[in-house]
């Protein structure tokens, strides 16, 4: 035989000498949920490990997150107000713009990414307007275009449009320019599926849509091609990083997005992926540890460059052994 595969499976040295993909502490990012009021750690019974935390308890998670040297964290306010147009999303005293200012009190050099929707701001639980019962674009941007600019005034390092409005990406980078805030990347949640994959986040940041579900804004499960046209209209309207979400059952999208672009490419690993390994764990059907690292290393080789995930800190913990 000529060939033998498995010559270089020989031992651990000789796998890790031809490995073709890895996963490092400076491609994660967590995300943290941050809630109205004192003195709260509220566990999220469908993402076991994952709390919701008041502004005053919220040191002990900084304090891990910082000893864990991943890349930053990813920001979800839960205001205990909610009105019709979101008024909490762009209020210079919201929850979230003192939750990162506080962030950035304590740990100046964290980045910080800043989700930008209205979802967990309205009482409707849209991510847009409404207007007879339908989900209002245009109407929408402005809205948009000030949350994204008062949270780059808290701190926010980069700011993360998750509404799947269409212009968006432009109007907010017209925001963010004129208000001097030409440096602050856009982050775009391109390629985001109306997914059932969001079940336990919708717990978490108390986001559930109170009527109808997201399918006129966010992208049908089975397309592909329009993927593309969503990641190049980004792409075209300035977006700095481009992002696939769900990751685990998009690699596919992935992969392709990857072939196409030459932007920072993001995953976003969400909670409904991260709540079937934690039910599996704890049942011990299946090994954690092996899971997740399996999990990330697929999602990089599918061709993303960052990962948002849950499992951030476990991984760092896991890499830094
Ligand atoms: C808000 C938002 C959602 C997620 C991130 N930002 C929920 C949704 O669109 O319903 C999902 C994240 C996750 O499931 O982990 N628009
Ligand atoms: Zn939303």
């Amino acid at each position: 035989m000529k060939n033998r595969m498995r010559r270089l499976r020989s031992s651990e040295t000789m796998r890790s000498l031809v490995r073709e993909t890895s996963v490092s502490r400076k491609d994660l990012i967590y995300p943290i949920f941050v809630i109205d009021g004192e003195n709260i750690k509220n566990p999220i019974a469908s993402m076991p490990g994952i709390y919701q935390y008041s502004i005053d308890r919220l040191k002990e998670e900084l304090e891990r997150i910082d000893q864990s040297k991943i890349a930053g964290i990813l920001i979800f306010g839960i205001p205990t107000k909610k009105d019709e147009v979101g008024s909490g999303a762009y209020d210079e005293n919201g929850i979230t713009q003192r939750a990162i200012r506080f962030i950035k009190e304590n740990y100046k050099d964290m980045l910080v990414i800043a989700d930008v929707c209205l979802c967990e701001y309205t009482s409707h639980g849209h991510c847009g307007l409404i207007c007879d019962g339908h989900i209002l674009n245009d109407e929408t941007l402005p809205l948009l275009a000030k949350m994204s600019v008062s949270l780059a005034e808290a701190g926010a390092d980069i700011i993360a449009p998750s509404d799947m409005m269409d212009g968006r990406i432009s109007y907010i980078r017209e925001a963010l320019d004129e208000n001097g805030f030409i440096n602050i990347p856009i982050m775009a949640y391109s390629a985001k599926y109306a997914s059932a994959y969001y079940g336990p986040f919708r717990d978490a940041a108390h986001s559930a849509p109170q009527f109808g579900d997201r399918k006129s804004y966010q992208m049908d499960i089975a397309n592909l091609k329009e993927a593309i046209r969503e990641v190049e209209e980004d792409i075209e309207e300035g977006a700095d990083f481009v992002m696939v979400k769900p990751a685990l059952a998009y690699l596919d999208v992935i992969r392709e997005v990857a072939n196409r672009i030459n932007h920072p490419l993001v995953a976003y690993n969400v909670s409904g992926e991260y709540a079937m390994v934690k039910a599996a764990a704890a049942n011990g059907w299946m090994d954690e540890k092996r899971i997740v690292m399996e999990n990330m290393i697929a999602i990089k080789r599918a061709g993303a460059k960052i990962i948002i995930t849950y499992h951030a800190l476990d991984v760092a913990e896991w890499l830094a052994e």
